[in-house]
C-alpha cells in the first residue's frame, strides 16, 4: 500500500477534489506506474455532469503515460523503468472479440479492470475511470493496459496518444479507411476532432472541411490540416459542405462532439452511399433521429468509432514513429500544462474551449 494525491470525482456534478488514497500493490498481471502526465478529455467532463455513468466515486483520468514502477510476478510485455502509454481498453486476450482481431472491443479486460478495487479511502473503494484513473501520482493498471514506448519521447505529448490523437486518427484511418482524394467533414474541431483532421491530411484526403462553432479552434483545424473551414453557428453548415463537394455531400463526415442535433447534420452532409461516422460520446439518455428513409434510397451508412478501432499495441508504435518522423502532430496540441491541484482550472478551460488539449503533468 502506498498513499498516492489523486482528482477524485465523489458525485455527478460536485467540484473535482484532489484527495490523498491508498494504492495497492500489483497483482501478477498488473503493472504499478508514476504517471509522468494525463490529458484533460470530454470524456471525463461527461462522468462529471453524469452525462457518461460510470461509479461513483472514482479517479478521473483515462489519457496517461507515464513510468513502470514495479511489475506483478506474471508480467512479460513490460519492465521497471519502461516509459508506457496507457490504454483504457486492457484487453483478455482470449475471448471472441480477442480472437478475431478486434481487441478494441473486447469486454472482459475492461469488466475485470472496472472491478480491480486498485484505490481505496477509508477501508472503500475509488474506481478508475475506464480503469486507468491517470489523475493520480500512481495507479495500477493491466499489463495489457501499458504500451511501451521510446523513454526519449516526452510524456506530455505521448500521453495524448492514450485517448483522443488515437481516438481521432484510428476513426480516420481504421474505422473509415478513408482513401486518398476523399471529402471529409469533421464536426468538432476539439481534442479529439483536431487528430481526425490531422488523420485525414495523413490518410490524403481532400478537401477536409472543419465545422466548429468556435473560431479558435478552425484556425487549430487549418493548422492540423483543414484545407475549409465553416463556423456552424454563422450559417448552415450542411449547405457548406454540399457547396463544397458539387452538391453531392462530403464521401465520409465525423461526428466528434457526441451531440445528437450534430449527428444528424453530419448524416445530411454525407453524400448518398457516403458513410456518417460516430466518434463524440452523446448522454447516455440522449436519442438520435434520422430521417430513415435516407438510409436506404441515398444508402448511407452510419456507424460508431471506439477508441479509433485501434489495435492498441500495433497502433501506438505506428503513430509514434510518425510523430518521429515529424507527420503527426503531438506537441502542439497541447496548449497549455496544469499542476494536479490546478485540476479545476484544467476543466474549466476545457469547457471554455481554450485549449486544444490541457494536460496535467506530475
Ligand atoms: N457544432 C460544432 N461544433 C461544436 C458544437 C456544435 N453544435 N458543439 C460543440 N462544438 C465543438 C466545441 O467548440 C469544441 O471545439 O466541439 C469541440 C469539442 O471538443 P472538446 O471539448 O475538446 O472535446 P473532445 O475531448 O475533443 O471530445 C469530443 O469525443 O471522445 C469523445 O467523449 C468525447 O464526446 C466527446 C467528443
Ligand atoms: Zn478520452
Amino acid at each position: 500500500m502506498r498513499t498516492v494525491r489523486a482528482a477524485v470525482v465523489n458525485a455527478v456534478r460536485d467540484a473535482v477534489r484532489v484527495e490523498p488514497l491508498s494504492l495497492r500493490e500489483p497483482r501478477a498481471d498488473e503493472v504499478l506506474v508514476r504517471l509522468g502526465a494525463s490529458g484533460v478529455c470530454h470524456s471525463d467532463l461527461h462522468v462529471i455532469t453524469g452525462d457518461l455513468p460510470m461509479p461513483l466515486p472514482a479517479v478521473l483520468g483515462h489519457e496517461g503515460a507515464g513510468v513502470v514502477e514495479e511489475v506483478g510476478a506474471a508480467v512479460r510485455r513490460v519492465k521497471v523503468g519502461d516509459h508506457v502509454v496507457l490504454s483504457w481498453v486492457p484487453y483478455c486476450g482470449s475471448c471472441w472479440y480477442c480472437e478475431s482481431g478486434h481487441t478494441h472491443l473486447c469486454e472482459m479486460g475492461y469488466v475485470k479492470s472496472l472491478a480491480a478495487e486498485v484505490f481505496t479511502r477509508d477501508g472503500g473503494a475509488v474506481g478508475q475511470l475506464a480503469g486507468v484513473g491517470s489523475m493520480a501520482e500512481f495507479t495500477v493498471v493491466p499489463e495489457s493496459g501499458c504500451i511501451p514506448i521510446d523513454a526519449d519521447i516526452p510524456l506530455d505529448s505521448a500521453c495524448l496518444v492514450g485517448c483522443g490523437v488515437m481516438t481521432g486518427v484510428g476513426a480516420v484511418i481504421n474505422t473509415a479507411r478513408v482513401e486518398p482524394g476523399q471529402s471529409v467533414a469533421v464536426f468538432g474541431a476539439g481534442g479529439v476532432g483536431l487528430n481526425v483532421v490531422q488523420g485525414a491530411a495523413l490518410a490524403g484526403a481532400h478537401p477536409i472541411i472543419a465545422v466548429d462553432l468556435n473560431e479558435r479552434k478552425l484556425g487549430l483545424a487549418r493548422a492540423f490540416g483543414a484545407t475549409h473551414v465553416v463556423n456552424g453557428g454563422a450559417g448552415d453548415a450542411v449547405a457548406a459542405l454540399q457547396e463544397l463537394t458539387g452538391g453531392r455531400g462530403v464521401d465520409v463526415s465525423f461526428e466528434v462532439i457526441g451531440s445528437p442535433d450534430v449527428i444528424l447534420q453530419a448524416f445530411l452532409g454525407t453524400r448518398r452511399g457516403g458513410k456518417t461516422v460516430v466518434v463524440g460520446v452523446a448522454p447516455a439518455t440522449a436519442m438520435v433521429s434520422l430521417p430513415g428513409f435516407l438510409l436506404p434510397l441515398a444508402e448511407k451508412s452510419l456507424v460508431g468509432s471506439l477508441y479509433g478501432s485501434a489495435d492498441m499495441a500495433r497502433d501506438v508504435p505506428r503513430l509514434i514513429a510518425l510523430y518521429r518522423a515529424g507527420k503527426l502532430k503531438l506537441d502542439e496540441l497541447v496548449t497549455r500544462r496544469f499542476a494536479l491541484n490546478e485540476v479545476g482550472e484544467a476543466f474549466a478551460a476545457l469547457q471554455a474551449g481554450d485549449v486544444a488539449r490541457g494536460v496535467i503533468t506530475f
